[in-house]
């Protein structure tokens, strides 16, 4: 069976950075869950789909919807979207339609065969909870408001978005409350994950901590 290390936490937590750092240094497939939420939901988007569509219709067009990951590059319809999915409008709808029973149990199957195919370090909101609560390890990524919405305002400035770092706050708190208050697997903290809030820590410091993590529990 390979190994899984499961990372959950808000938006601009930096799970992303970390888990590709992990994955580079162990060797194993990093698996970024918010990016296929993100591709099934400009998928709906291109389809007019949006927060009042129903069931019926949600099912219909999720059929025409394929969506892929090869090589940290994500595919809607075999068409590159690596770039399209980081819009702030996917970010928001990306959040809308993953309270969907239907959309979660689309990429529920994606997310653990990926595991048949190699070790995996898995990103998102329920890696610990829901998709592999077996997983050899689990963390929290957590961090201020104020310091993510630092984090996502330069991340979205660099890929040439226009941003305002008070909107991207105001997004943030928004997200956030639909991805924790939400009914189906929604972001919490597992009783056996490993909390690490990274305010004021760089980069390479939560890298080492989770690092350190990992080994330690080796070595027992
Ligand atoms: O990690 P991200 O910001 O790229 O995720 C985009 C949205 O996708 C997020 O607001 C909630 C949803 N998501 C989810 O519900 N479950 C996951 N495992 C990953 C993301």
């Amino acid at each position: 069976m390979n190994r899984v290390i499961a990372i959950d936490g808000p938006s601009g937590a930096g799970k992303s950075t970390i888990a590709k750092l992990l994955a580079q240094d162990l060797g194993y497939e990093y698996l970024d869950t918010g990016a296929l939420y993100r591709a099934v939901a400009l998928g709906l988007l291109h389809l007019g789909l949006n927060e009042e569509t129903g069931d019926d219709e949600l099912a219909a067009a999720l059929e025409k919807i394929k969506v892929s990951f090869r090589m940290g590059r994500v595919f809607l319809n075999h068409k590159d979207v690596s770039q399209e999915i980081r819009s702030p409008e996917a970010s928001h709808f990306a959040s809308v339609f993953s309270a969907r029973r239907l959309v979660r149990e689309l990429l529920l199957d994606i997310q653990r065969e990926a595991l048949h195919h190699a070790d995996l370090v898995a990103e998102g909101r329920d890696m610990t909870t829901v998709v592999f609560p077996y997983a050899y390890r689990k963390f929290y990524l957590d961090a201020s408001v104020e310091e993510r919405a630092e984090r996502r305002t330069l991340e979205m400035k660099t890929k040439g978005y226009e941003v305002s770092r008070e909107k991207i706050c105001l997004d943030i708190i928004e997200r956030d409350a639909r991805d924790s208050g939400r009914d189906l697997a929604p972001l919490k903290i597992a009783e056996d994950a490993v909390l690490i809030d990274s305010t004021g820590m760089s980069v390479q410091d939560v890298f080492r901590k989770v690092l350190e993590i990992i080994r330690q529990d080796e070595q027992r």
